[in-house]
């Protein structure tokens, strides 16, 4: 494959750990040709020898895994220039070269705009592409205007807007597991099912990451992307095929049906929260970079219902949260009560509940079955590990740039629905319609209000 992909940011984060050890691993996988060219281009004063001895230094410490010979490859396939985004000149000279080139916007939201514009200025190479790392857009109206930006520079399908969520293989597993088995599919519904928690919560605080998150949140970095396109696979119809116009098609349904929600429903189906100090994390108003002002949340709970044939009356939770005390990172489906219980059995039947860990990887389904006392219910849990995957999820969908695959990046569409579920979550939180609660880090987050909706 002859193939070049430019970074725009390439200095930050997201390069050091996710990309540049994706293209080691697809290196290691023998995915990459001797033609692949990584031309990385960001602010600072560089040259290529410094930008290819930083890249080596960040391999070395975040993709140890994959072998030396994969990273060097990797390292030794770099070049570097100085480049501002914004400047069309400056970004023409980045995508400079033979055949097409894949242009990573590995850049905070608010560049892209401009740097769209210069991309379109710099006349790119017929086959060429545009990826995007999430959130597309800041709200609803700035991600219509992007879209439209994007789509006079190149053809949907050449646009990959970026979630990584979508290349793991358990949430690839969310999908595979309902539909690959019989006895899922019937019982998929809400006749049976009485709520679905698709929950992020994690134990890591910001990370120094002020930059980014500070005035995005919990809101905008994970329910508006990495949760809702997990609420799609959740809830999809089944897709004909698992190419890029079936399965978009049927996860743009899903989101078209969330119903709408009001004042009302917002007071009482959403949380926001943020963390104070706790377990040697100092309180989110204290670290670095960050301006209280902006009453970011670093919890965000949204519980929304869909208004089709398949799904009345399930609530679908959507949930995630950072300096958390414990990692939970699942879809759990519940399953309603059976209908009825034969009298003369000791103990309580509690509802199954089919979880979907995404990290650690596991699928476990909660049963109730008789207990060492005949005649007694008692719990009993089915565990399956998952296999590692063979790429990780940066590594697949840079393949799939790569290759020109886009089904498992969000289309322009899909971004706009999404946007659409939380525009009024947005505008009621604005105007502090919902308290902006606090947690101590550590903890199990802001106290739940929890209804028993298992009917
Ligand atoms: C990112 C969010 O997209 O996903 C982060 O910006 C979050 O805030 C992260 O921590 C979680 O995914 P992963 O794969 O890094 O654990």
């Amino acid at each position: 494959m002859k193939e070049r992909l430019a970074i725009f940011g390439a200095t930050g984060d997201l390069t050091a750990r996710y990309l540049l050890p994706g293209l080691a691993a697809l290196r290691a996988g023998g995915h990459l040709g001797d033609g692949f060219q990584l031309i990385g281009a960001s602010r600072h004063d560089w040259d290529s020898d410094e930008f290819r001895r930083w890249a080596a230094a960040q391999l070395d410490r975040h993709a140890a895994e994959f072998p030396a010979a994969a990273r060097e490859a990797v390292v030794s396939s770099s070049s570097y220039r100085r480049a501002d985004v914004t400047s069309p000149a400056a970004v023409a000279d980045v995508v400079a070269g033979d055949g097409p080139v894949a242009a990573y916007l590995a850049l905070p939201p608010a560049v892209f705009p401009a740097a769209v514009s210069a991309l379109h200025e710099a006349d790119l190479p017929a086959g060429s592409k545009i990826v995007l790392e999430k959130p597309f857009g800041e709200d609803l109206d700035s991600a219509v205007t992007l879209n439209q930006l994007l789509a006079e520079v190149v053809p949907e399908q050449a646009v990959f807007r970026i979630d990584h969520f979508l290349a793991m293989t358990t949430v690839q597993n969310v999908l595979g597991t309902r539909l690959a088995n019989r006895m899922l599919e019937p019982v998929w519904n809400s006749t049976h099912i009485a709520e679905v928690d698709i929950i992020w919560d994690e134990s890591l605080a910001l990370e120094g990451r002020a930059g980014y998150y500070d005035g995005v949140g919990a809101l905008k970095d994970m329910v508006q992307n990495h949760l809702l396109q997990l609420l799609c696979l959740v809830a999809m119809e089944p897709p004909i095929s698992l190419g890029e116009r079936d399965l978009r098609d049927r996860k743009l349904d899903v989101l078209r049906s969330v119903r709408p929600l009001t004042d009302a429903d917002i007071v009482h189906h959403t949380r926001r929260a943020r963390y104070t100090a706790g377990h040697g994390v100092p309180a989110y108003v204290d670290e670095a970079g960050v301006d209280p002002a902006r009453r970011t949340e670093t919890f965000a709970e949204v519980e929304l219902e869909l208004d089709n044939w398949r799904w009345p009356g399930t609530v679908f939770r959507l949930r995630s949260g950072k300096a958390l005390g414990i990692d939970r990172k699942e879809v759990a489906v519940r399953f309603r009560h059976v209908p009825h219980l034969p009298l003369g059995h000791g103990g309580e039947a509690l509802p199954n509940v089919l979880r979907f860990g995404l990290d650690p990887e596991d699928l476990t389904l909660d049963l109730t079955g008789i207990g060492a006392r005949a005649s007694t219910f008692a719990p009993l849990t089915l565990t399956a590990q998952i296999d590692p995957p063979e790429l990780p999820a940066y590594g697949r969908l840079l393949l799939d740039v790569l290759e020109g695959n886009a089904a498992l990046s969000i289309r322009g569409d899909e971004a706009e629905e999404a946007w659409r579920v939380l525009t009024p979550v947005l505008a009621a939180w604005s105007k502090d319609l919902v308290p902006l609660g606090e947690y101590p880090a550590g903890s199990a987050g802001p106290d739940p209000r929890r209804r028993d909706r298992n009917g």
